[in-house]
């Protein structure tokens, strides 16, 4: 499962050079978030990214999509929003190659990767969508991947709307940027409106296939959705 082992230089543009600060440490953890820190820890995909040098676990996700569906090649440019802290970005900077291009976007600042172009900022806002296709420069991508997730409330009422919103408009920077025959990937929930993403989809993609790779929590609706052949 292990690449070659991750860059951890510091190229970055077009980013602050600031990481967001975590929200100040409370006193005396309520119980759900101290069984969430020990579940966390004790989590083999959280060792396995401490041991290999990526920045999170969601990098086994991506690499286990890869591994099914061969999505990412030498030499290919690749679009990775909701990309912080980066674990996703690790992975594609490998598998593109000195002669790829990773242009990645997150609403939080992320530290440098070397390979990897940073936009910084919230994907909602439409001046953030043409910073990414600045940077694109009128070139086309090979692949779109988008792990966006909105912070979960916990209420499904308010979650699955936003993360059907961040869903919408990833899919809408992948019409706009893919090449013919490119591939989506994107982060979904199942809920409302998920059925009408995944039937809209398969009208713009020749093949769809809704994946859950295993270290995706499987309490979790998460899933990914990863489309193939991009009909321009
Ligand atoms: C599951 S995390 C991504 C993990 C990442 N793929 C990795 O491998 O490290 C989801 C990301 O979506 C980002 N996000 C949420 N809302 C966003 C928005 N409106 N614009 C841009 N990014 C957003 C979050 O900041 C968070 O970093």
């Amino acid at each position: 499962m292990k690449q070659s082992k991750p860059d951890k230089g510091s190229k970055s543009s077009g980013s602050k050079s600031t990481r967001a600060k975590p929200a100040s440490a409370k006193v005396g953890r309520s119980k759900t978030s101290a069984k969430w820190l020990q579940e966390h820890f004790d989590d083999p995909y959280v060792k396995l990214a401490q041991k290999e040098g990526y920045r999170s676990r969601a990098s086994y996700k991506l690499l286990e999509l890869q591994e099914k569906d061969r999505l990412i090649k030498p030499g290919m440019t690749v679009v990775d929003l909701g990309a912080a802290p980066g674990g996703w970005s690790q992975v594609a900077v490998n598998l593109v190659g000195h002669k790829g291009r990773v242009i990645a976007s997150d609403i939080l600042a992320m530290d440098g990767i070397a390979g990897v172009t940073f936009v910084e900022g919230d994907f909602t806002e439409q001046e953030v969508f043409d910073r990414i296709l600045a940077v694109l420069n009128n070139e086309k991508a090979d692949v779109v991947i988008s792990d966006m997730a909105p912070n979960m409330s916990g209420m499904p009422d308010v979650d699955q709307p936003r993360a059907m919103e961040l869903a919408e408009l990833a899919v809408d920077m992948a019409r706009q940027v893919l090449k013919p025959g490119g591939t989506f990937v994107s982060k979904l929930f199942q809920g409302q409106d998920f059925d009408a993403l995944v039937a809209q989809l398969r009208k713009q993609y020749q093949s769809i296939k809704v994946r859950k790779p295993p270290a995706s929590r499987s309490r979790s609706r998460e899933v990914y959705l990863v489309g193939t052949g991009f009909k321009a």
